[in-house]
Parts: structure tokens; sequence; C-alpha cells
């Protein structure tokens, strides 16, 4: 396997490489749960950017950031983020309450609270998937409140470039019933071969009835954006370079690769959702979210 990906720190956890981005995301859940106009609401984002020493005195709060919205980070990178949540939340909440799935996989889950702050119906489970020392660090924090799930939450720590099929059904996923898999701000960080194979355990372990949301960049040169406001931005001001940590490959036709499994694909760009909500981020120039996609598939029933 030819992956540089996440050997260049060598770091595992959070505090490095790509698990900040982790609690990145989580910064920007942060702000936008207290945003007047909230699209999505996480309680438990604050909590894990003020345990982590990399990202303690990062903002939690819009009024925090010296230049507010016009941050290109803690702003419109940020409210994409709030978008992106909000979005698949609701496609997460329709596969379970409209398609009737009842096993949940999010690959890539970092710091994603869904167990604990969405309304299961009776009977879900929630498989979490990232890297040990991720999972370690989101259930030291999680340990020290008082909280719980609302669904079975079944962490599993294992690396996504490896083949991570059994660990999953050892964990009690079911081939036999439907389910609804996320890989929200995951694929770009794979290298290419670990996302063909990606797709393709997931098709392999999906039920007819199934459901995938998963986010791509389509960019043919990730360069293209590289003094982009948003990459200059959150190199400068918390350190982490996207650009060093994406794969360069060229990157695999994953949505083809579907429909051509017989799911059916729809693709939308964050701006669609924009538009839909009232707010979120728009396009400008020189905008490192050009590229990205949020693609919905579905595995027909038999
Ligand atoms: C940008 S974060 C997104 C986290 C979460 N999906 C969210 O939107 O809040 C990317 C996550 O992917 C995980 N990740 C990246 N490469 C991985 C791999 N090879 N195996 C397992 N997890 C990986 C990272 O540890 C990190 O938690």
């Amino acid at each position: 396997m030819t992956d540089t990906t996440h050997h260049k720190t060598g770091v595992e956890g959070v505090e490095g490489g790509v698990g900040l981005t982790a609690l990145m995301v989580a910064a920007a859940r942060a702000i936008e749960t207290h945003r007047h106009d909230s699209l999505a609401q996480d309680i438990y984002a604050e909590h894990f950017v003020h345990a982590a020493p990399a990202s303690a005195d990062w903002p939690v709060r819009i009024h925090q950031v010296e230049d507010g919205d016009a941050n290109p980070l803690w702003g419109r990178f940020a409210r994409y983020f709030g978008l992106r949540t909000r979005v698949l939340d609701d496609f997460l909440l329709h596969s379970v309450r409209a398609r009737g799935a009842r096993q949940v996989v999010l690959l890539g889950a970092g710091l994603d609270a869904r167990a604990f702050r969405l309304d299961w119906p009776p009977g879900c489970v929630i498989f979490e998937i990232d890297r040990e020392g991720v999972l370690a660090f989101k259930h030291k924090v999680l340990g020290g409140l008082p909280t719980t799930p609302k669904a079975a939450r079944v962490p599993i720590p294992v690396d996504l470039r490896a083949d991570w099929a059994a660990a999953l059904t050892d964990a009690g996923f079911d081939t036999a019933a439907p389910s609804a898999w996320l890989a929200e701000g995951l694929l770009f960080y794979l290298p290419n071969t670990s996302e063909t194979n990606l797709i393709h355990t997931v098709d392999r372990l999906s039920a007819g009835g199934s459901s995938l949301a998963f986010e791509v960049k389509l960019d043919k040169d990730l360069l293209e954006y590289r003094d982009s406001p948003l990459y200059t931005a959150t190199k400068h001001q918390i350190g982490i370079d996207l650009l060093n940590l994406f794969s360069r490959e060229p990157r695999p036709d994953s949505t083809g690769d579907l429909a051509g499994k017989g799911w059916t694909t729809t693709v939308h760009t964050p701006f669609d959702y924009t538009r839909q909500h009232g707010r979120g981020p728009h396009p400008e120039h020189n905008d490192a979210l050009a590229g990205n996609r949020w693609v919905f598939a579905h595995k027909p029933r038999p």
C-alpha cells in the first residue's frame, strides 16, 4: 500500500495529523450550536475542544473570533461544517425513520456525537469507526460528562486503510438487515485504493434498502486552491495543513462505482443546501470548497 497520509506525523490521536481535523470540526460545531440561526445543535462539541491541549484555546463561540464571520476558518469554513452536520443529520434520521434502517455506521466518526444528540427510534445501533487514539480521547471526554447515548453505541477502533469489515461484523453488524452509512469528511484523507475498498465493502455488507452518504472533492488539482483564504487561514491559525493531509492520488469515481453496482445516486454541492436552508457558505473566488460534493446513494430492495 503506497500511503504516506498518516505516517507523515506519526500522531495517532487527536493531537496532530489527521486526528486534529476532528477537533477542528468539533470547534466548528460548537460555534454553529451557539449561533442565533444555528443549523445544528451539538452541546458536546465544545467539551472536546476544551479537553485537548492542542485546541484548548480555540474559539467555541463566534464572538470569540476577532474578525467574526469574516474569518475564513471560524466564519465561513465553520459554517460549512455546520451546514454539513445538519444535512447529514437529516440524511441519517430519514434513513432510520422513513427507510427503516436500524444500524448506522459512522466511518471516520471522529468526535461525531450523533449517538448522543439525535432522537433515534428504538432498536438503533450506532457503530463508530475511527482510529484507536481518537476513540480513546472521545471515550475519556464523554465519560466525564453526565450523559448517555440515545441508541446503542459501539465504538470500533480500526484503521480504514486496513481490512475493517471483520471488525464491524464481529461487533454485531448484521449484513442481512438494512443499514445507513456515513463517510463525512473522510474519503479525501484515504489513499485511492482504500476509498475503492471502502466503497466495495459498504456495498458487500449492505442489504437492499441501505443508504450511504459521503463527501468527495472533485478537484483535478488540489493545489489549484492552495492560496485560498480557507486553506491558508486553517494552516496559519491552527496549524492544520489540509493539503498536506489530503491524499494527492487521483481519486476513484466512487459515485460511478456505486451506480455500476445498482445503487441510485444523487450528487449535490453544499451551496444547494445553503439555498435550501437560507444560510450557509456561498461560492466565492479562489474557493477551496468549489469541488466539494455530497453524494447520497441508496441500494434498491430486492
Ligand atoms: C475531518 S475528521 C471528520 C470526523 C467526523 N466524521 C466529523 O465530521 O466530525 C476526519 C476523521 O477521519 C478519521 N480518519 C482519517 N483516516 C482514517 C483511517 N485511515 N482510519 C480511520 N479513521 C480515519 C480521523 O481520525 C478523523 O477523526
